[in-house]
C-alpha cells in the first residue's frame, strides 16, 4: 500500500509533484536562475504557528516552497520563497559567501574526474593499481582545515577503495595516503596529495549470503499477520491510533517530521525532528582527521532516503508513505516507500498477581512504528519513531552500514582506532544527532524543570542516611538551560504548563528520559568541528521558539567557519519562563569498532523518552482489552 499525495487539503499536506514543478517554474520564469543552476532544495514552507493555529478545514490554503538554487560555482546561493498557489515569487535573495549541501549532480561529476585524471593515476600505478574502472571514489564533505583548496569554492576530499568486481565490497581495501581534492562547483581536480602507500589489506569484506555458505538452516517462519488490518487510519498525511493524532513530512535535511502531535485533543508536541548530526573521527592523522560529516546539513538524511521493501525492512501490516522531493534540476523526485508505518507488539504494557485475592491482571503493549532508513556514504541510519498506548513517545536511531576504514600494517597496533579485520583500520568516531523537539504540552506556553535525585547527608531528619529527594530547578534562560545528561542522579528534564493542572492541582507535564548512551563531542572546542559542531557539546539546549532556527548547526554547515545554530542563538541568554520553548536533544554513541562491526555492522541503538509527567491523573493505560477475548487475565 503505496501514497503519493497530490493534493494538499492542510497546511501540512506533504509536498505533491505538482507543487514541485511549479515552485522551480516560477522561479526560472524570473530570468534570474542561469542555464545549469542546481536547485539544491525545494521544500514544503511551513506555516508559521500562529498561522497554523488559526487556520480551519475549509479554509484556504496558500502553499508555498522555499528554493535554494545553486547559480554557478562561486559561494552564492539563491534563497527563493514562492506561493504555488497564487504564482508569486514571494522573496528572492541572494546568499554570499555561503556553500550548499554536497550536490548529486556535482558529486557524481567529481567521482569521474577523479579517475580521469593523471595525477591521480599515476599514485595508483605506484600501488600497483592499474584497473581504474573498478576504482571506488567517495567524495567527503571537506570541512575547515585550513587547507588553500578550501579557500573560496566549494570542495571534496576524495578517498578511494578498490574492487575486484563491480559489486564488491570496495572497503575492504581502502588505498591509503591518498586524497584528492575537487573544486565540485568547477568540477575540476585541485590537488592529489600522496601520504604514502600502505599495502592493500589481503581479505574480502563480503557480505553477501553466497559468500557465507552454508547458511543456516534452522530458521521456521514467523509470519506476523493483522487479518482484519491495522488499527490506524490514514487521511492525507494525517494518522490516527490509539487516541494519538499526528501528521507526516518529509524534508530533504531531516529526513521523517511529525506535527502536531496530540492525545485526545491534547497537543504534546508542534513539531519534532533530526535538526542536525555529525560524525566526528577521532584520529589526528591526514587521512581520517578531517572527517566530520554532517549527515544531515551536509548530505541530507531525507535526500538520501532509499525504498523500503515490504518483509525486509519492515514486517508485518505495513502502510508505506511516498516522499516527494525536488530534483537538483527542478523535477519532482518521488521516493517510493520512504516511510515505513505499522504495529507491532512491545511484550507487556503492565501486570499485577494478586496473591491474596488470586487474580491475576496482564495487558500486552503495542506501540505504532514511524521509520526510514537513510544511506549517508557507508553508514545506514534508521530513525524510528514509536508511539506507544501509555502516551509515551520513542526516538530510537539505529547505525547499520559499513565503516569508514584504512589500511594498515596487519598485526600492529594504532592509538586512535582498532584493527576489525587484518589490515582494516577503523578510527573512533561518534554519531552525534540533535533532535529539534517543539513539544506544546496543553498548548504552547510552557516551561522546563531540571528534575534528578538529591541525596541528603546523613543527621537531623535523616537517622537512617537513606534520604534522597527530587531537587527541581528552573531553567530560566538559554545559558542556564545548556546541559549534559548525568545518570548517576538520573537527570531528566520536566515540560510542563503552569496553565493547566492535573487531578491533584499539579500542572502537567512531559519529561524528556535520556536512556541510552550519550556522549557529548569529544573534539576539542577549540578545534574545527568543535566550531562547526557546537551544538554536541550539551546534551540539552532550550530556546524560545523562533521560525527560522531550525539546524542545530546553521542554515549552512558545509565548509563552515562554526559558530553558527544553537551556540550563536543562545548566547543572546533569551527568557525561558512560560514561553513557547523548543529543546534541542544531543545523544549519540562513541564508536570504538570491533571485528564483529566488520564487514557489516550490527544495529546499534541510541535514543530517548518523552514520557508524560502528571499529564494524565493515573496510568493512561488502564482502558486497554485484555487480549485474545479474555484469555489473558
Ligand atoms: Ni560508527
Amino acid at each position: 500500500m503505496g501514497l503519493v499525495p497530490d493534493t494538499a487539503n492542510h497546511p501540512l499536506s506533504m509536498l505533491t509533484a505538482a507543487e514541485v514543478e511549479r515552485a522551480a517554474a516560477i522561479c526560472r520564469a524570473t530570468g534570474k536562475v542561469p542555464e545549469g543552476a542546481l536547485f539544491a532544495h525545494l521544500v514544503l514552507a511551513e506555516p508559521d504557528k500562529v498561522v497554523l493555529a488559526g487556520w480551519s478545514p475549509g479554509d484556504p490554503i496558500d502553499r508555498c516552497v522555499r528554493a535554494q538554487i545553486v547559480p554557478g560555482p562561486e559561494l552564492a546561493l539563491i534563497e527563493a520563497l514562492v506561493s504555488v498557489t497564487r504564482g508569486e515569487v514571494l522573496e528572492w535573495r541572494v546568499v554570499e559567501g555561503e556553500r550548499p549541501t554536497l550536490l548529486f549532480t556535482e558529486s557524481a561529476h567529481a567521482v569521474a574526474a577523479v579517475r580521469a585524471n593523471p595525477e591521480f593515476r599515476a599514485a595508483l600505478a605506484r600501488r600497483g593499481i592499474t584497473d581504474v574502472d573498478n576504482v571506488q571514489v567517495d567524495p567527503w564533505p571537506a570541512g575547515t582545515f585550513g587547507y588553500a583548496a578550501e579557500v573560496g569554492r566549494r570542495i571534496a576530499r576524495c578517498i578511494s577503495f578498490v574492487r575486484e568486481y563491480p559489486e564488491d565490497n570496495g572497503y575492504a581495501r581502502p588505498i591509503e595516503g591518498l586524497v584528492v581534492h575537487v573544486d565540485l562547483g568547477r568540477n575540476e581536480v585541485i590537488e592529489v596529495i600522496d601520504h604514502g602507500a600502505v599495502a592493500l589489506p589481503a581479505q574480502h569484506a563480503r557480505y553477501f549470503a553466497a559468500d557465507h555458505e552454508p547458511l543456516r538452516s534452522d530458521i521456521k517462519p514467523l509470519h506476523i499477520t493483522q487479518p482484519e488490518g491495522p488499527s490506524f487510519t490514514v487521511e492525507g498525511n494525517l494518522v490516527e491510533w490509539q487516541k494519538w493524532s499526528v501528521r507526516v513530512t518529509f524534508d530533504p535535511y531531516e529526513g521523517l517530521v511529525l506535527h502536531q502531535l496530540a492525545y485526545d485533543g491534547r497537543s504534546v508536541a508542534h513539531r519534532l525532528s533530526m535538526s542536525e548530526m555529525v560524525v566526528p573521527y577521532g584520529d589526528p592523522g591526514e587521512m581520517h582527521g578531517f572527517k566530520n560529516a554532517f549527515d544531515a546539513g551536509e548530505w541530507g538524511l531525507g535526500r538520501m532516503t532509499q525504498s523500503l521493501t515490504l518483509g525486509c525492512d519492515c514486517l508485518g501490516e505495513i502502510f508505506y508513505f511516498d516522499a516527494v522531493l525536488g530534483s537538483e534540476r527542478g523535477r519532482a523526485w518521488t521516493i517510493t516507500n520512504a516511510i515505513c508505518m505499522h504495529e507491532e507488539d512491545y511484550d507487556i504494557l503492565w501486570k499485577h498477581v494478586d496473591l491474596m485475592g488470586g487474580t491475576s491482571e496482564v495487558r500486552r503493549s503495542r506501540r505504532l512504528v514511524i521509520s526510514h532508513i537513510a544511506t549517508v556514504g557507508t553508514y545506514e541510519y534508521g530513525f524510528y519513531r514509536y508511539l506507544s498506548q501509555d502516551r509515551t513517545v520513542q526516538l530510537e536511531e539505529k547505525p547499520t552500514g559499513i565503516l569508514s576504514v584504512g589500511a594498515m600494517e596487519p598485526g600492529s597496533t594504532r592509538e586512535w582506532g582498532n584493527e576489525v579485520a587484518p589490515g582494516v583500520y577503523a578510527p573512533f568516531h561518534q554519531h552525534m544527532f540533535c533532535a529539534r523537539l517543539d513539544l506544546d504540552v496543553d498548548g504552547a506556553v510552557n516551561r522546563v524543570y531540571e528534575v534528578e535525585a538529591e541525596v541528603v547527608p546523613p543527621g537531623d531528619g535523616n537517622p537512617w542516611a537513606n534520604a534522597f529527594r527530587a531537587r527541581t530547578t528552573l531553567l530560566e534562560s538559554e545559558t542556564a538551560a545548556r546541559r549534559v545528561v548525568n545518570a548517576a542522579t538520573s537527570r531528566s528534564w520536566r515540560v510542563v504548563n503552569e496553565g493547566v493542572h492535573n487531578g491533584m492541582g499539579r500542572p502537567v507535564g512531559y519529561k524528556l528520559i535520556p536512556t541510552m548512551s550519550t556522549p557529548t563531542l569529544l573534539a576539542d572546542p577549540s578545534s574545527s568541528v568543535g566550531q562547526r559542531a557546537g551544538f554536541a557539546r550539551h546534551n540539552l539546549w532550550v530556546t524560545p521558539y523562533a521560525p527560522d532556527e531550525m539546524r542545530a548547526a546553521g542554515d549552512y554547515p558545509n565548509q563552515s567557519a562554526g559558530g553558527d545554530g544553537l551556540p550563536r542563538w543562545t548566547a543572546a541568554d533569551r527568557d525561558l519562563v512560560d514561553t513557547d520553548v523548543v529543546l534541542w536533544y544531543g545523544f549519540g554513541i562513541t564508536h570504538l569498532p570491533r571485528p564483529e562491526d566488520w564487514p557489516v555492522m550490527p544495529v546499534e541503538y541510541t535514543g530517548f523518552l518523552l514520557s508524560p509527567v502528571g499529564f494524565f491523573d493515573r496510568n493512561p493505560a488502564l482502558d486497554l482489552p485484555p487480549s485474545t477475548g479474555g484469555v489473558c487475565h
